[in-house]
């Protein structure tokens, strides 16, 4: 008994608890990769399935708002730096000061504003107006009840965190549901990675020095792409992952042009550190070995779906009837058809903390 109790005292005091925190906070922007509660709370009216189980089944054990099981990679991260989850910014009570950060990202939300989607048949898929300059509208509303002076702001933001993204996939997203292939696709990249740079620039002037900006997962290896876009032709899919190369190969394009812009932004920002997170790198891992990262259920086909050769049916998707969850999530990297597990994306998140795909690291 005794052995027992010191060992359990021993092991409770955290091992790093005499090193100050690395960062003061955290703050988060983004769509449903990162969204922690902001769509449930504005009402969920596009996707009221994640406001229930199994949304949450994982870690938690009820529905917060998340598009998966459990955890999302800024959890992990949070986690990681020792600071609370962030909570997500529309739940904040007024005169609260959320010291150690904030979630602004909302499912859904695009990195360009509503205004590009004007027309009537992109217009009713959108599920949000909450885009990233919205939030950033957001975040500068807050700012003045995090810190008052010029200087106390500098202290506080040079010591936080900011995740820019990831952001944009629905820009992308929403065009390809109304049938637009990759080719033109390819037109609106610009626009969306101005719209990210932008965000960064506004985020500089405002006293952020530290920002992560992640690039897009490979979208050729996500079920509902899959499903939408499956082709009788071999030579359409990856030999090594089983993904659809086109596809793959856009969210690539993608990053590369978001890898371009965050060349020339350090160069008109050098004091201020602009972090690639190489989301793409760090999931393909587990697409190309995924027995090896403990997904024996699979990486393509969905935990939780309707049926169909990679379980998501879109009249029977996750948490509507006619589908049902895996047993067990841990084993499979897909959780809904459109977004990934908590296994699946606490690998990613390790891929960043320890595994070298943050460029420069932090
Ligand atoms: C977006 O804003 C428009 C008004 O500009 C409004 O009619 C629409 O309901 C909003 N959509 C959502 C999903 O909030
Ligand atoms: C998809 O779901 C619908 C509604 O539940 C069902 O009738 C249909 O058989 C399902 N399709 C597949 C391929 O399982």
């Amino acid at each position: 008994m005794k052995i027992f109790l010191l060992f359990a005292f021993c092991c409770l005091v955290p091992v790093s608890s005499a090193s100050p925190r690395r960062y003061e906070a955290i703050f988060n922007f983004g769509d449903s990769l990162s969204d922690t509660g902001n769509f449930l709370l504005s009402g969920a009216l596009a996707y009221p399935v994640i406001g229930k189980l199994p949304y949450g089944e994982t870690f938690f054990k009820h529905p917060t708002g998340r598009c998966s099981d459990g955890r999302l990679i800024i959890d992990f991260v949070a986690e990681a730096f020792r600071l609370p989850y962030l909570p997500p910014y529309l739940a904040l009570s007024k005169g609260q000061t959320p010291r150690h950060g904030v979630n602004f990202a909302v499912s859904g939300a695009t990195a360009l504003d509503k205004e590009f989607f004007n027309e009537p048949k992109l217009r009713s898929l959108l599920w949000t107006n909450a885009s990233l300059s919205v939030q950033i509208g957001w975040f500068k509303k807050l700012k003045s009840s995090l810190c008052t002076t010029k200087q106390d702001c500098d202290n506080y933001l040079k010591k936080s965190l900011f995740f820019v993204g990831e952001i944009g996939g629905n820009d992308y997203n929403y065009h390809a549901f109304v049938g637009e292939n990759v080719v033109q696709l390819k037109a609106s990249v610009p626009l969306v990675v101005e719209a990210i740079t932008k965000a960064i620039s506004m985020l500089i002037e405002e006293g952020a020095v530290e920002l992560v900006v992640p690039g897009n997962l490979p979208v050729g290896c996500s079920a509902v792409c899959m499903t939408l876009f499956q082709s009788p032709n071999k030579a359409d899919y990856d030999s090594r992952n089983g993904c659809l190369k086109a596809y793959n190969a856009f969210a690539k394009y993608h990053n590369n042009k978001l890898k371009d812009a965050l060349q020339t932004l350090r160069l008109k920002h050098p004091h201020a550190k602009i972090i690639y997170a190489d989301y793409y790198g760090a999931a393909m891992r587990f697409f190309h070995a995924p027995k090896t990262y403990g997904f024996t259920g699979g990486t393509l086909t969905a935990c939780c779906g309707g049926g169909g050769p990679y379980n998501f049916n879109y009249s029977a998707r996750c948490g509507h009837t006619g589908s049902k969850a895996c047993g067990d999530p841990s084993t499979y990297a897909n959780w809904d058809g459109i977004h990934l597990t908590e296994a699946a994306y606490r690998s990613i998140a390790d891929g960043l903390i320890n595994g070298g795909f943050l460029t420069p690291s932090l």
